[in-house]
C-alpha cells in the first residue's frame, strides 16, 4: 500500500484516532500519511512522528487544492460547521469534493449520516444528503461511511438527567444503535487503508439499539441513581432545552434527533464495524462502566 492518505479535520476527537488507527493495526508508515488543519500548530505532534502537515480551509478553495496535491485516498471528515441559517456546511464540503477532482485523487471517503435522504427529520441530514451526491457526481470512486450516534454523545444529556434524575425527550419508544467513537475511526482507517477501488455505502452503527427508556434502565444499573423517563412533544422539549440556556439553534437540532430516533431512523444495526476493523464493538453498557465518573459529573 504505497498511496498517499490524507485526512481531513485531523485535529478533531475522530480525525486523531483515524490516524492512530492507520498507524497502528493498518500499519501505514508515517511518510505516506498528509494530516490536515486549519492551524497546523494543532497537529506539531504528528508532524514530529514524521506525519506532513498541511494547511486546509474548507472555507478557501485554494487551500484545499495545494492541501490535496500528490494525496491518493482521501478521506473528508465532515466540518461542525452546522449553521441552519445558511448551506455553508454543504458548500464547505462541496468545495473539498472539486478540489480533489481538481487534484486527481484517486479514491475519497466522507463521514456521513444515517438515513440523510431527503425527510430525515435531522436539521442538518440535508449536508450530508448534498455532500454524498457531490461525491457520486465527481465520478470519483468512494466510500461513504455513514456513521450512527458515537456513545460520547450521552456526556451532552446523561449528566444533567442523572443528576435531576429526570431524562425528557420526545423519543417516544425510538431505538438507538450508539457506537463509540473509537470503534468507528477504526472501521473508517482500514477503509482508508484498504486500497480498495470500488465505491461503497456503509452505515456504521454501535452493536445493539435501544430505546430511551433501556437506556435509562442500564443507566440506573451502573450508576446506582434512578433515572425517569418523561415523554413531552417536540414543542415542549424544545423550549426545555432553550430554558437550559442552550441557543434556538442547537436547542432545534437536539430535538430534531429525537424525532428522527422517534421516527425510526437511526436503529439500524449493522455489523460494518466489526467486518470493517476486525475487532469487537465496544456495547453501551461498557461505554456507560468505563464512564460512570464522569457521567456522575
Ligand atoms: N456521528 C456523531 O454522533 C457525531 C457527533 C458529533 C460530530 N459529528 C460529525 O463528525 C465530525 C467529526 O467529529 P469529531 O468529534 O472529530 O469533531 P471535532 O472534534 O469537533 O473536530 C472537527 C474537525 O473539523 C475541522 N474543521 C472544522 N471546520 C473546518 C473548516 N472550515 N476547514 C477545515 N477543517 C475544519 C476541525 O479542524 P481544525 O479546527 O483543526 O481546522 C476539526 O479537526 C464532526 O465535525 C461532525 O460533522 C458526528
Amino acid at each position: 500500500m504505497s498511496e498517499t492518505l490524507l485526512v481531513t479535520g485531523a485535529s478533531g476527537h475522530l480525525g486523531r484516532a483515524v490516524i492512530d488507527h492507520l498507524l497502528g493495526e493498518q500499519k501505514i508508515a508515517p511518510a505516506n500519511i498528509i494530516a490536515t488543519t486549519r492551524n497546523p500548530a494543532n497537529l506539531a505532534d504528528l508532524a514530529k512522528r514524521g506525519i506532513t502537515v498541511r494547511a486546509a480551509d474548507f472555507d478557501d478553495p485554494a487551500s484545499l487544492e495545494k492541501a490535496f496535491k500528490g494525496a491518493g485516498r482521501v478521506l473528508i471528515i465532515s466540518t461542525g460547521d452546522l449553521d441552519l441559517k445558511s448551506d455553508r456546511r454543504l458548500r464547505q464540503h462541496q468545495t473539498a469534493v472539486a478540489a480533489a477532482k481538481a487534484t486527481g485523487v484517486s479514491h475519497l471517503l466522507y463521514t456521513s449520516m444515517p438515513n440523510p435522504e431527503p425527510g430525515s427529520p435531522v436539521l442538518f441530514a440535508g449536508d450530508h444528503y448534498g455532500t454524498e451526491q457531490a461525491i457520486k457526481a465527481s465520478g470519483i470512486p468512494y466510500t461513504i461511511f455513514r456513521n450512527g450516534w458515537y456513545q460520547e454523545n450521552l456526556f451532552m444529556s446523561l449528566p444533567h438527567a442523572i443528576a435531576s434524575g429526570k431524562w425528557y425527550t420526545s423519543a417516544a419508544d425510538g431505538r438507538i444503535a450508539h457506537g463509540a467513537r473509537d470503534d468507528m475511526a477504526a472501521a473508517i482507517a482500514a477503509g482508508l487503508a484498504s486500497g480498495s477501488g470500488e465505491s461503497h455505502i456503509y452505515t456504521l452503527t454501535g452493536p445493539q439499539a435501544f430505546t430511551t427508556n433501556e437506556i435509562a434502565a442500564l443507566v440506573s444499573e451502573t450508576t446506582g441513581k434512578p433515572l425517569e423517563v418523561i415523554q413531552v412533544p417536540d414543542e415542549a422539549l424544545t423550549e426545555g432545552v432553550k430554558a437550559a440556556g442552550l441557543p434556538e439553534d442547537v436547542a432545534r437540532i437536539v430535538v430534531s434527533f429525537d424525532a428522527n430516533t422517534r421516527a425510526g431512523r437511526i436503529a439500524e444495526v449493522t455489523d460494518a464495524v466489526e467486518k470493517l476493523s476486525g475487532r469487537k464493538s465496544q456495547t453501551l453498557k461498557q461505554f456507560l462502566e468505563a464512564n460512570k465518573a464522569a457521567l456522575l459529573g
